[in-house]
Order: structure tokens, then sequence, then C-alpha cells
């Protein structure tokens, strides 16, 4: 095979763990990634803060501390945004795109913010703005929802999609740690984002889902009605009474299509342990997407880290450097669906959500408090599933754990209310959904 002698120039934003992955990955396979394209892939200018960091990198390339001279070099055709944030980083890209470069990103919190202007601004460039390492590192899942399943009408996606939040509580079940200690140790092991917050609040979660959400269904990008909830209020025994239970607690990022809209939210689930998703432990990251013709699918691998990340950015990268000379309305839309057809489907409030749960409460241990709880909950119309009370010597308090049958989120709000303000309850009750991850 002839590879053509003018290569696609590269510039780099952000050389810490994912750009130095990415000028390795680019070097160490260059060969099969010429074979592929059809041309070379050149990292030709970068921008680093730091030049410090690029010790041990072997990068013939022009070097800026400025950002704005990579984003302006005419010598470069594809820009790979991966230096993150969502002020300078935008500004950086949107001159990009219309200075005519095609955009390489992994910038999840930018996309899921900002993307419907991003998207806009590229398509009337007629360049691309490709985003696969914004969501579950390795895992091609972009590519899999927006291309592999094009054929189908999907109804929901249910994804363990932070491997920082996973690994805590893969510890917490594992080893019975604290929330903090599995933490500190996620922290120490460089999976946490520089901002911990955004793990375990659920913050890096909502933003892939949102991303999944608009490419599964085809509705302009809305992480601001994503409904989050992260993990730090769990607590060592709500794990194991939900292995007791039968289940393991997940982070999950779900969006659900239904007749009047769709669910999008970020909070911690009890799965069944005897499902796939329940088994994957560690940092690792899963996505389960339920559609019509396909049926269910499940995506797993490495969901962050140097490599890993790199392999979605030159996924990309060699996507851009097969099409970018094809005209751009032949080319594969970013949210999927062509921009003009995108649906405006609303996002549904929680209160509209229907799930089954698990209550933690804490109660004083005497006579006719069981009544009181289930009593409140009848009125409500919510059927009790199963219990555990566990008895504990000279305890004012004991754990109550409930597991409910279906209901309307709303309901059971409403329920809450009054039971956390019964006098022998303590107002602190924690409650979790239930997902049973079953077809349709
Ligand atoms: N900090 C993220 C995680 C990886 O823990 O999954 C990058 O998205």
């Amino acid at each position: 095979m002839a590879v053509e002698a003018v290569p696609v120039r590269i510039g780099i934003l952000g050389m810490g763990t994912v750009g130095q992955g990415t000028v390795r990955v680019l070097q160490r396979n260059a060969g099969e990634i010429s074979r592929r394209v059809g041309r070379e892939i050149k990292v030709v200018h970068a921008a680093v803060r730091n030049p410090a960091r690029l010790q041990g990198l072997r990068l013939d390339a022009r070097i800026s501390a400025d950002p704005w001279a990579v984003v302006r070099d005419p010598e470069v055709d594809v820009l790979v945004e991966v230096m993150g944030g969502t002020g300078l980083a935008r500004d950086l890209l949107l001159e990009a795109i219309s200075r005519g470069k095609h955009v390489v990103t992994a910038n999840k919190a930018l996309l899921a913010e900002q993307g419907n202007a991003i998207f806009s601004a590229a398509q009337q460039q007629g360049v691309m703005v490709a985003f696969e390492a914004a969501v579950a590192g390795a895992i091609p899942i972009i590519k899999a929802i927006r291309e592999g399943l094009a054929g189908n009408r999907i109804h929901w996606l249910a994804g363990i999609i932070n491997g920082t939040s996973n690994y805590i509580l893969t510890q917490m079940y594992r080893e019975g740690w604290t929330f903090s200690r599995a933490l500190a140790m996620a922290q120490e092991l460089g999976y946490a984002e520089a901002d911990p917050g955004l793990d375990v609040d659920g913050g890096d979660a909502a933003h892939k889902i949102t991303l999944m959400a608009s490419i599964a269904f085809g509705i302009p990008v809305d992480s601001f009605h994503c409904h989050v909830e992260g993990i730090r209020h769990l607590e060592a025994e709500d794990v194991a009474f939900a292995a007791e239970l039968g289940y393991r607690i997940k982070l999950l990022g779900i969006a659900r299509r239904r007749p009047e809209g769709v669910e999008l939210r970020v909070h911690p689930a009890l799965v069944p342990a005897s499902h796939l998703l329940a088994s994957v432990e560690g940092p690792f990251n899963a996505i389960l997407v339920d559609s019509d013709a396909a049926g269910q699918s499940l995506y797993y691998g490495r969901g962050a880290g140097g490599d890993p990340t790199a392999s979605a950015v030159v996924a990309d990268l060699v996507d851009v450097a097969r099409t970018m000379t094809a005209d751009p309305s032949n080319r594969v839309p970013h949210l999927a669906f062509q921009p003009d057809a995108l649906s405006n489907l609303p996002i549904l409030p929680m209160g509209d959500v229907e799930s089954a749960y698990y209550l933690r409460i804490r109660a004083e241990n005497r006579p006719g408090v069981l009544a009181q709880v289930a009593t409140v909950l009848a009125e409500h119309g919510i059927s009790i599933e199963a219990l555990i009370q566990r008895e504990r010597a000279s305890a004012e308090s004991v754990p109550v754990v409930l597991l409910l049958h279906r209901c309307r989120e709303g309901s059971l709000d409403e329920a809450l209310g009054r039971i956390s303000a019964l006098p022998v309850v303590h107002p602190s009750v924690l409650r979790l959904r239930v997902e049973s991850l079953a077809e349709g």
C-alpha cells in the first residue's frame, strides 16, 4: 500500500496523562495507523505549561507554553484538546473550529454543558468534533451507540461510568472499608479527577450519561437537568445490608426513553448480585444498552488512564483523518441524528420516575415503631418486599432496612417526609433505588 506523502498534522493542547499517552500510542502504533488511514498522523505542535513533563517523551514537534499558538498554527489540521476545563478550553476550541480545524476532545464537562453551541459551530464550519475519549475511556461506546446500534430504537442505557466511585464501592464491599478510607486509596492510585468531588458526587458520571443520552435518543445535550446523587453518604453497613439482600451497590448513570420524555439520572443503586454489571469491579467501567433489535448489549473496559484514553483519542484521529476530505453532509452527525432532526423530548422530573427502593432507617428499638413506618408506607400505596432489623445490645437506635416494591418516586418522597418526622425515627433516612436492569 502506498501511504500518501502528506501527513495529517496534529496540534495537542495539554500534555498530561492523556496527552502523553496519545503521543506514545501514535508513535508506538505509527505503522499500523498509517496502514489504516492511508496517511501518517503526525504531532506537529503541542502546548504544555510545564515542559519538564515532556522528559522521557521523544516528541519531534514545536512546543509552546501558550495554547493559542497551537490553535492559530496554520500547519495544524486537527486539534486534540486534552487540557480540560470549560472556560479557556471552550474559547480555544471555538477558535480552532472558526479556523476550519477539526477537533478531537476528551472534555466531557465542556461538551455536556456547552456541546450544543460547539456542535452547531462545527456544523456551520463543516468540521468534525470527535469525543470518544470523553466517555468511558477505552470503551468505544460512542461509536457503538452512534454507529453500531444505528438500526435500533434504544430503550435505555445504564452504566458504571466512574471508575473512582466503582473502586470505592468495590473496596467497601470486599474489604468493609469506610468511604473515606477507600477514597484516600483511590487518590493514591491516581484514579480520581483533580477534584475528586466530580467523581464521588456524581458530576463526572452525569457528564458522561448526558452525552450518551443525546446520541442514543437524538436529543440536545442537557446536563443541567440530569438528576445527580453521589456516594459520599453511603456507609459500609449499607453495602453489607445490600449484599445480604442479594444486591451490590453501584453508582449508575441511567438514561431511559419514555413516551412522555427522558429519564436522565446518576445515583447509587442496588443491582442484583447475579447481574453482569454487579461483577464490574475496581476502576473498570461498563455500559449496558437495551434496544429493540439488538436486545441487551454490554460494553466493558478501562474507563480512565493514559493509554486507555489515548486509545479513544487515536481512534477519533483515525476517523477524522479518514473522512476529513469527505463532504460534511455525508459524515456521521455529531449527535448521531441529523442536527435538524433532533427531538425535543423533555428530561422528566425525578418525581415521575418509577423504581423499587431500599430504605435504611434508624429507629428507636421499641414496640410499635415498625408498625408506624409500615402504616405511612401503606397510606401512600407502597408495599414492602423484605425487611431486616438487627438487634444491637444497649444501642438507643437500630438500623431497620426495608426493600420496597416499585412505586412512583413522588409518592415515596411524600411518605419519607412523614417517616423522617416520626418522633421514633432519626430524621436521616437513606433511600437508594433498586434497578433490576431487566430487558425492555
Ligand atoms: N475520573 C474518572 C473516573 C476518569 O474515575 O472514571 C475520567 O473520566
